[in-house]
Formats: C-alpha cells, sequence, structure tokens
C-alpha cells in the first residue's frame, strides 16, 4: 500500500555546535542510489536514494551518541563510531515520486510508511549493527553527552569491583540495544517497555534462564499477539555480550 507522504519535510541536524536545517530537495541533490539486502523495517530487499552520513555529519567517530529523533518522538540512541564505522550508514529520503509501502497495514503504529527519513545500513554484520539501530520516520539528528553522562542514575556503582567491569560492558549492551525502548531507574530517552529496574528488576522476578530466553525471543516466553519487544539472537548479542547484560541487571537490582 502507497501512503501519501508530506510535500515538505525538513530534516534538522545538530551537531553540537550548530543546527542546520536541510530541505529534501537539497538533500537529494547529494543521494546514490543504494540497494539494501535485507532491510530490517520491510523484511526484503529495497532500492533507496540516499545521502552517505558522512555527508550530514562529518567525523562522527568524534561523537559518543547521535540520536535520530522520529516525529513521533521514537528516539535511537547510536554511537558516532557505529555511524562512522564498517556498517555503512545512509539516510534513505522518501520523494513524493517514489513514496514507500506502508511498513505494516496491520498494526496501528506502523500505517504509515518508514519516511521522510530513515537510517539504513549498507553493511550491518560488518558493523555489528543490530535491528534497533533502524530508526525510521527520522526528522531530527542531534548530537548529545553519552546517554550514562544525561542519566546517572543508570550507571552501576564500582562495588562489588570484580564484576563491576562485566557490567560496564553490559551497560554499553544496555544503552546501545535496549535503551531505545526501556529506562533504568527512570533514566532515558524513550519509555516503550518497562523500566527495567523501577519498581523491581527483572533479575529479581525472572530465574536467570527464563531472564536470557526471553532476551533473546521474547515470544518464547510469553507470547501475544501485540507484543513489541524484538528478540536479539546471537548476532546481534553473543552469549558473552548477554551474559555482561545481566550482571548489569543485576548490579542495578541493588541501586533503585
Ligand atoms: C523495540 C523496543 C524494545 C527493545 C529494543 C527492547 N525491549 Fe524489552 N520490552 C519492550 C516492550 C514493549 C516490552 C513489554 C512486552 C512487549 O510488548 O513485548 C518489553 C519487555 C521486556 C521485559 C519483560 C519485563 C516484564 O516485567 O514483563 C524485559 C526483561 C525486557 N523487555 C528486557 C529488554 C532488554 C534487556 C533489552 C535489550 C537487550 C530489551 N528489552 C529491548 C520493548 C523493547
Amino acid at each position: 500500500m502507497q501512503t501519501a507522504i508530506a510535500q515538505v519535510a525538513v530534516l534538522e541536524v545538530n551537531n553540537g555546535a550548530a543546527t542546520l536545517q536541510w530541505t529534501r530537495a537539497a538533500l537529494l541533490t547529494q543521494t546514490t542510489e543504494i540497494r539494501i539486502e535485507q532491510d530490517v523495517t520491510y523484511r526484503r530487499a529495497m532500492t533507496y536514494r540516499a545521502i552517505a552520513l558522512n555527508k550530514l555529519l562529518p567525523h562522527a567517530e568524534q561523537y559518543g551518541t547521535v540520536q535520530f529523533v522520529a516525529a513521533d518522538g521514537f528516539v535511537a540512541n547510536i554511537a558516532g563510531k557505529d555511524l562512522a564505522g564498517a556498517g555503512q550508514a545512509y539516510l534513505a529520503i522518501e520523494t513524493p515520486e517514489q513514496a514507500w509501502p506502508a511498513i505494516d497495514t496491520d498494526h496501528p503504529q506502523k500505517k504509515l510508511s518508514a519516511g521522510p527519513y530513515y537510517l539504513v545500513w549498507g553493511n550491518p554484520k560488518a558493523g555489528k549493527i543490530g535491528s534497533e539501530q533502524w530508526p525510521y520516520q527520522v526528522v531530527k539528528i542531534n548530537v548529545v553527552r553519552a546517554l550514562s553522562e544525561r542519566f546517572p542514575q543508570i550507571r552501576p556503582a564500582a562495588l562489588p569491583r570484580a564484576s563491576y567491569p562485566a557490567a560496564l560492558r553490559g551497560m554499553a549492551m544496555y544503552t546501545k540495544h535496549c535503551s531505545v525502548c526501556h529506562q533504568m531507574n527512570g533514566g532515558g530517552d524513550a519509555a516503550i517497555g518497562p523500566d527495567l529496574n523501577l519498581p523491581y528488576s527483572p533479575s529479581d522476578y525472572f530465574q536467570e534462564a527464563f531472564l536470557k530466553k526471553l532476551i533473546r525471543q521474547p515470544q518464547s516466553v510469553r507470547s501475544w499477539k501485540n507484543a513489541q519487544m524484538p528478540g536479539f539472537d546471537r548476532a546481534a548479542l553473543s552469549d558473552q555480550e548477554l551474559g555482561d547484560l545481566i550482571i548489569y541487571l543485576r548490579h542495578m537490582a541493588k541501586q533503585q
């Protein structure tokens, strides 16, 4: 199903020093055509007019976190080094001549297309880019301080020392994969899913094996039609990384 698209779509890019407003027409002068073999949102191969992200945001590797803000307020925090890395980030641009299909006509929030702007990756495997790093319906790109600087309540305390390094690595996994939907101790940009520490930590009320199973494949633990949480397979989160994430959740369970 084709959807009606806005004729004027302004993209705001704030690199921390200045804010630029790009019109679609200005962006389109710098695009190439790219083919994405396994598009995460449309679940098939797609061809887009797209601008390489380094043209919009040169030297992204120097930024800790770059936020992609959707029209409905959805925020994805993506590490600058991922944007500048081997994953090959592009911003795909929907045009009135070539409108994109609806994301999912059966889903109340997904009746629209992924436009006007959509972050796609030419080589997601090489960059270890997860499925939640494909924000769509983007209208703003903001360079911001790291999530754990803006929300210190998500940081694990240094004690107990032995597991602290693992807890820190787990926080990085949490920031990358989970904070797009969840908060921790009330800190974070999104609240699509429940807070993962308030009032209780899931590491307290789930046995560890079930918690791991839930993160790998939520529907294998509890299943219903409108569930929104995606699963994280080993390509997205290795066994070691999942272990670190659980240690992080356990640390935080003592810091409510
Ligand atoms: C795209 C959004 C999204 C992402 C990404 C996401 N979750 Fe969720 N999560 C949800 C939603 C929404 C729920 C509520 C159940 C549902 O609708 O699936 C949930 C439920 C949960 C629950 C069950 C809580 C309970 O008490 O029922 C846990 C635990 C959880 N998520 C952990 C995680 C972890 C850990 C990550 C990162 C590896 C993560 N989630 C990533 C959206 C997300």
